[in-house]
């Protein structure tokens, strides 16, 4: 039996004057996950969010905080994300500088891990890793922020993904963050997706339309 897709809205797109607020909004509307793209300027050009605003929001909702990091280092602030209440964390092995190392402090924290590939990485970096995943995250944009256009040319790496997954026989997740919206959606979950992350897709149009989006964007 096929799977549920899961909606992962990123909070990146939500009004930051009203965070509280729109992480329960989205919680009504039936989202899966609580996507939080973490930037630090530095790995990516942008600076968004930090474990001391998922604290808090971790008061709002009871949804699993699906942690993106978007910084290097990592390695020094995996236990206050998880401290702060990150549920998955997923990071990007061009972070460095050990990525077998990082999915061990993360496992060994007790918490979910995912590496996350850029448009530009290859998938054999999942050969020595993926028995030790819980999640591939495909990026299907160059990080770093929302809004910007699906790149189609990732369609083929989410389809390899799909199959390594299926041939490892795991319980891994395959989410794809970037460029989703209604048209995108369905041609993302053909390739195999079971988790699309939606932030301009999900908060467009305010709180009213936050439950229309999210099942839109699961259904088609
Ligand atoms: C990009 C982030 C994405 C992004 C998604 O660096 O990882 O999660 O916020 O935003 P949309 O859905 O607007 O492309
Ligand atoms: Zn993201």
């Amino acid at each position: 039996m096929e799977e549920k897709i899961k909606i992962a809205p990123s909070i990146l797109a939500a009004d930051f004057s009203q965070l509280g607020i729109e992480t329960q909004a989205i919680t009504k509307a039936g989202a899966d996950y609580v996507h939080v793209d973490v930037m630090d300027g530095h790995f990516v050009p942008n600076i968004t969010i930090g474990p001391e605003v998922i604290k808090d929001l971790r008061k709002c909702t009871e949804l699993p905080f699906d942690v993106h990091l978007m910084i290097a280092p990592v390695d020094p602030f995996l236990e206050s994300f998880v401290k702060s209440g990150a549920d998955i964390i997923t990071f990007h092995p061009e972070a460095g500088p050990n990525t077998q190392k990082t999915i061990n402090i993360i496992k060994k924290l007790g918490i979910k891990v995912g590496l996350s590939l850029n448009p530009s990485t290859s998938i054999e970096v999942l050969d020595p890793l993926i028995d030790c995943l819980d999640l591939i995250l495909v990026m299907t944009v160059v990080p770093g922020f929302g809004g910007q256009t699906f790149l189609d040319n990732q369609l083929i790496k989410i389809e390899k993904i799909r199959k390594l997954i299926d041939k490892s026989g795991k319980n891994i997740e395959l989410e794809v963050d970037g460029g989703i919206n209604f048209d995108t959606a369905p041609k993302a979950i053909s390739a195999g997706a079971d988790v699309l992350v939606a932030g301009t897709a999900t908060f467009n149009g305010g709180p009213q339309n936050y439950a229309s989006n999210i099942s839109k964007l699961r259904n088609g």
